[in-house]
């Protein structure tokens, strides 16, 4: 086993977290929030989305929570855009990296941005170029890369399609999104390994939904594969509003947890970060959705 030495954690719940909840989330609580991440040691937040806010409302605020934020030098802020309108409020941001995101489902694709794969790589080149020549960082990810909530499983080779399609376009970096959860390890492996046919390992990183309780032994076996970037959510929060059912991410909390442990470095603080996700479960009136969380807090009661 090549385990890495150290991972790097991408925050998404600002974003993959909040837009799912059905309760509007005020602006303020969002910054505070990124306030609190930053505070814990997450250099690399996914802060919002611009995209249409008749599709998620929860993220209409955009603009105003990326204004709110005061920067923390050495932090990266990110953004979605699905589109060239969605690039230009990014940009006006000041956001330091763009996400675009396609899917390796065609049904899957019509239904989380309207469009078939083959139209959103059309759509997501001029948005790429954009970003590359403004010096503006550029990700992408593929959803359902290991299962689609309408087509079922996804072969490997579908996988690679559109890892492909993504790097002839200039993407960066890639994320491999299991969106509905329903990946095991084996499964997982070989979506990565699809990937990693265009994308060096330190290009690559995981994105897993816990749904089915895979996402911890998931992330266990991409790190055996030398995957050492991670897109992880505070408290567990969560899930795509248009993968009904599906739960958020693997909670960040965990995935510190397993890998300090494991003797990897994350430059996290943990009790901050258990902190960051008490303060947004309780203003949703939750527990946060996290065995290390929970079990911290607990202790901490004793
Ligand atoms: P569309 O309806 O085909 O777009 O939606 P359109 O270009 O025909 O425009 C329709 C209207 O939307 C127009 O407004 C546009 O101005 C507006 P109207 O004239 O009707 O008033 N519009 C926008 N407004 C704000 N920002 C924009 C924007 N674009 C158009 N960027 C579109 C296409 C892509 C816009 C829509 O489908 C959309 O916004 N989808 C977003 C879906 C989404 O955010 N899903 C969740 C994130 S992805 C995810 O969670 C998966 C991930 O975590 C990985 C994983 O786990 O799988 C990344
Ligand atoms: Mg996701």
């Amino acid at each position: 086993m090549n385990l890495p030495s150290k991972v790097k954690i991408v925050e998404v719940g600002p974003r993959d977290g909040l837009q799912n909840e059905k309760q509007p989330v005020p602006a303020e609580i969002k910054i505070a929030l990124v306030h609190r991440l930053q505070d814990a040691g997450l250099t690399e937040i996914e802060v919002t989305s611009f995209v249409s806010p008749k599709w998620v409302p929860q993220m209409g605020d955009a603009a105003q929570v990326m204004a709110g934020i005061q920067r923390k030098p050495g932090v990266r802020y990110s953004v979605l855009t699905p589109n060239l309108k969605g690039f230009e409020g990014a940009v006006a941001s000041g956001a330091d990296e763009i996400v675009v995101f396609g899917a390796a489902s065609e049904a899957f694709s019509q239904k989380n941005i309207n469009c078939s794969i083959d139209e959103s790589i059309e759509r997501f080149a001029p948005v790429v170029e954009a970003a590359l020549a403004q010096g503006i960082a550029v990700r992408g990810a593929i959803s359902c890369a290991v299962g689609c909530p309408i087509e079922g499983e996804v072969a490997p080779e579908r996988v690679e399609r559109v890892a492909r399609l993504m790097k002839r376009l200039g993407v960066q970096h890639l994320g491999v999104a299991d969106t509905i959860g329903v990946g095991t390890p084996r499964k997982v492996q070989r979506a990565l390994e699809a990937v990693l046919k265009h994308f060096s390992i330190d290009q690559v990183a995981g994105h897993y939904h816990d749904t089915y309780g895979q996402a911890i032994g998931n992330t266990l076996a991409s790190l055996e594969l030398g995957v050492w970037q991670y897109d992880t959510s505070v408290a567990g929060l969560g899930g795509c509003p248009y993968a009904k059912g599906a739960t958020g991410n693997v909670a960040t909390e965990d995935v510190v947890f397993m890998l300090h442990g494991m003797g990897i470095g994350t430059g996290i603080d943990l009790d901050k970060l258990v902190d960051a996700g008490r303060f947004i479960s309780d203003f949703l009136q939750r527990k946060p959705n996290s065995r290390a969380a929970t079990a911290i807090l607990n202790k901490r009661q004793a």
